[in-house]
């Protein structure tokens, strides 16, 4: 099925930025469990625009309105559906570029396949804001896997090559002075995962978080462990030598002394942390003007992107990666369950 993820915790997500409402529907949740939905609300709220000097200055307050599957605060086992209604979406920011394409947006092909010569209205079913929905499901699956002592967490590790915090801040505002924007790292270690997580072929561990991070725009790499840089060691220097932990009797002892693996090998979990690194790229929505083509009459021209964005994504896009990894390793959790 297209645009859905997930094997038994299967997740789809429906609407468009500029429409009524986007949402998400979630299947496989346990019957029985509870839902802290106060710290569900504070995980949507890390995500949510016009938060800070540095983010979009849409205000949308993202309540999660739950339509299925939870009573009195439990799940009930059936599909969850949970809505957001949009409510501060300004669709005439749109209007000054409404047949030209933005230059690093899903404009261009979207409209190639829409067979439309109209942009989407803020990029309609390819925006950040369906990360929104993506939390959600990212929270609750986030919630599943602490109940089992697994943690994800996330963090932004450079921003436009600076890696100080406040040298980050002041590059961003620079950036967003001079009409610009910039891009950054996350990275983000899984704690608590057991050995043996994972299927074969398409259905590794790296596959399948590699998949999910692609889902948040603005992603443009990942890697994990050493990732990249694995291509220029020797074996020697690469290999992850394992020994077992003082008085250890169990796989669970077995560690290894370096975590080049980034806590992956053959697509399974190896009991050491998952350790990943997410590229994003800068906004693309820029102020500075931008050579582009009319759709309509078919002639090039210039543009300036106004409206309300973020200088950069990446403050933003924390929280979606951990959504993205927990419910990767969470669908993943349920497979392994289900061959035990
Ligand atoms: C949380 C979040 C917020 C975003 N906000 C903006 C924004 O304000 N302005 C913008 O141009 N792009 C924003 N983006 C990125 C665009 O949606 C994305 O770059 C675009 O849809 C093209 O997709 P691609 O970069 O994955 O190719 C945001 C992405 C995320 C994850």
């Amino acid at each position: 099925m297209i645009n859905t993820f997930g094997s038994i915790f299967v997740i789809k997500i429906f609407g468009e930025s500029h429409g009524p409402e986007i949402g998400v529907q979630i299947e496989g949740v346990p019957r029985g469990k509870e839902l802290d939905i106060k710290k569900l609300r504070s995980f949507l709220d890390r995500r949510a625009p016009g938060r800070s000097e540095l983010s979009s200055g849409r205000c949308e307050d993202d309540t999660p309105e739950f339509l299925t599957g939870i009573k009195e605060g439990v799940f009930s086992g059936d599909p969850i559906i949970a809505v957001i209604k949009n409510k501060d979406a300004r669709s005439k920011d749109y209007s000054a570029f409404k047949n030209t394409p933005r230059p690093g947006h899903a404009d261009f092909p979207a409209m190639v396949r829409a067979k439309s010569d109209t942009v989407p209205p803020g990029g309609g079913a390819f925006s950040g804001r369906m990360t929104a929905p993506l939390c959600i499901a990212g929270g609750i699956a986030l919630q599943l896997l602490g109940e089992r002592g697994i943690e994800v967490q996330a963090g932004i590790a450079s921003i436009g090559g600076f890696t100080e915090e406040e040298q980050m801040r002041e590059a961003v505002l620079k950036a967003k002075e001079a009409g610009d924007s910039l891009g950054g790292i996350i990275s983000c270690t899984v704690t608590g995962l057991p050995a043996g997580v994972g299927e074969p072929m398409f259905d590794g561990l790296e596959n399948k978080i590699a998949q999910a991070v692609f889902a948040i725009p603005a992603v443009k790499g990942i890697e994990f462990g050493a990732g990249f840089a694995a291509a220029g060691m020797k074996g020697s220097e690469n290999n992850d030598e394992y020994f077992i932990r003082e008085g250890g009797s169990q796989c669970s002892d077995i560690y290894t002394r370096t975590n080049n693996a980034g806590g992956i090998l053959g697509g399974m979990s190896t009991g050491m942390p998952v350790e990943l690194r997410v590229a994003v790229k800068p906004t693309p929505s820029i102020v500075k003007p931008q050579r582009s083509v009319n759709m309509n009459s078919f002639k090039e021209e210039e543009i300036r992107v106004t409206g309300r964005h973020d200088p950069c994504i990446v403050p933003r896009a924390v929280p979606c990666v951990e959504a993205a990894v927990a419910i990767a390793i969470y669908d993943l959790l349920l497979w392994m369950e289900k061959r035990e």
